[in-house]
């Protein structure tokens, strides 16, 4: 019996030495010293003992039993920690990294200033449309009263789409849509992007952006006009600013005016933004041409209405100081980040 002792407490010592996990751990300490295990059987046997033996066996037998389970025990912490070290490893926070940082972004300042002065047209009761970017000739031009061969046109070159399509030159072919859709009283703008075919450089670009505004109804006066634009120009230049008519043409609109303000950077002393004039045109506008209206099958004789065409561009640059119309267009982040 002491034999077999010896070689089960060998074997128990070799198996917990050679174990890998704690799940193994956990079934030498059943195989052994569990109810069943081997060292327990032993105790279970010495009934066959003689008296005298007995007391020295059963020593040895829990002395082998004490080894084994401090032997578990030792195994089991070892591998303990060896786990929550692995683990630690794996998990490890490199506090050295950058952090990712989520940018929020802004608004483009042009589209700061058309939120402004959509502000300031809705608390006047004009509603905002929209209108294709691409064109026909006929809402483009025909119906403005610039007929094919109108000497208007050549200011106006754009990017021809085929025979009768092209990019808009000017918000106004909005008029044209809007009559032909609501009818009186009409109060609407319509911000959008216009294409000219202008030598690009720092106040010109193929690209830039107008906001058409129509007004139609019974008895609409010059007044009307000039109250609205001066009210406008107010709001967004300051009480101080002055503003100018000044006798204009455009096809469809007569009488024609084009507005200019006192130019901000100078305070109409004159400087180099306003080439000298002190003044800043900033707008067209008239009374609605009864051809026009005629055109839109609005009678002349009953309605009369004015339109007005705003450029953002220019607006834009003047009142954040920005020195050239590109800046607008090529999202370079460092100019953006400033507004
Ligand atoms: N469409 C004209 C332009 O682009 C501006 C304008 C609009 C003039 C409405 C009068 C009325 O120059």
């Amino acid at each position: 019996m002491k034999e077999k002792l010896e070689v089960i407490k060998a074997a128990a010592m070799e198996a917990i030495s050679s174990a890998i996990d704690e799940k193994g751990i956990e079934e030498l300490r059943v195989k052994y010293l569990g109810k069943k295990g081997e060292l327990t059987a032993i105790l279970k046997q010495m009934g066959s003992l003689s008296p005298e033996e007995r007391p020295k066996m059963g020593q040895l037998v829990n002395e082998a039993k004490s080894v084994v389970e401090e032997a578990i025990g030792n195994k089991a912490d070892q591998l303990k920690a060896k786990a929550t070290e692995l683990k630690l490893k794996a998990e490890t926070i490199d506090i050295t990294m950058p952090p990712k940082v989520n940018k929020v972004g802004k608004l483009h300042p042009l589209n700061t200033v058309l939120n402004d002065m959509i502000d300031i047209f809705q608390s006047m009761g004009f509603d905002v449309l929209d209108g294709p970017e691409v064109e026909t000739d006929h809402y483009n031009f025909e119906c403005l009263n610039v007929p094919a061969d109108h000497p208007a046109r050549d200011m106006q070159d754009t990017f021809y789409l085929g025979e009768n399509l092209l990019l808009r030159t000017q918000t106004s072919a909005a008029q044209i849509r809007t009559m032909e859709t609501r009818k009186p009283p009409i109060r609407v703008i319509c911000p959008g992007r216009v294409f000219r075919a202008d030598e690009v450089d720092a106040t010109h670009s193929p690209v830039f952006h107008q906001i058409e505004g129509l007004v139609v109804d019974k008895g609409v006066t010059m007044c009307d006009l000039k109250g609205v634009l001066e009210q406008f120009a107010h709001e967004i230049y300051g009480k101080d600013t002055n503003v100018k008519f000044r006798p204009s043409f455009f096809p469809f609109t007569e009488p024609s005016v084009e507005v200019d303000v006192t130019c901000s950077e100078c305070g109409g002393k004159g400087c180099r933004v306003c080439k000298g004039s002190g003044w800043i045109e900033i707008l067209g506008a008239g009374m609605v041409h009864p051809n026009v209206l005629r055109s839109c099958g609005i009678d002349p004789e009953e309605y009369s209405g004015f339109a007005f065409g705003i450029g953002l561009d220019r607006l834009t640059t003047t009142r954040y100081k920005i020195s050239d119309i590109r800046h607008l267009f090529e999202n370079d982040k460092r100019f953006l980040e400033q507004f």
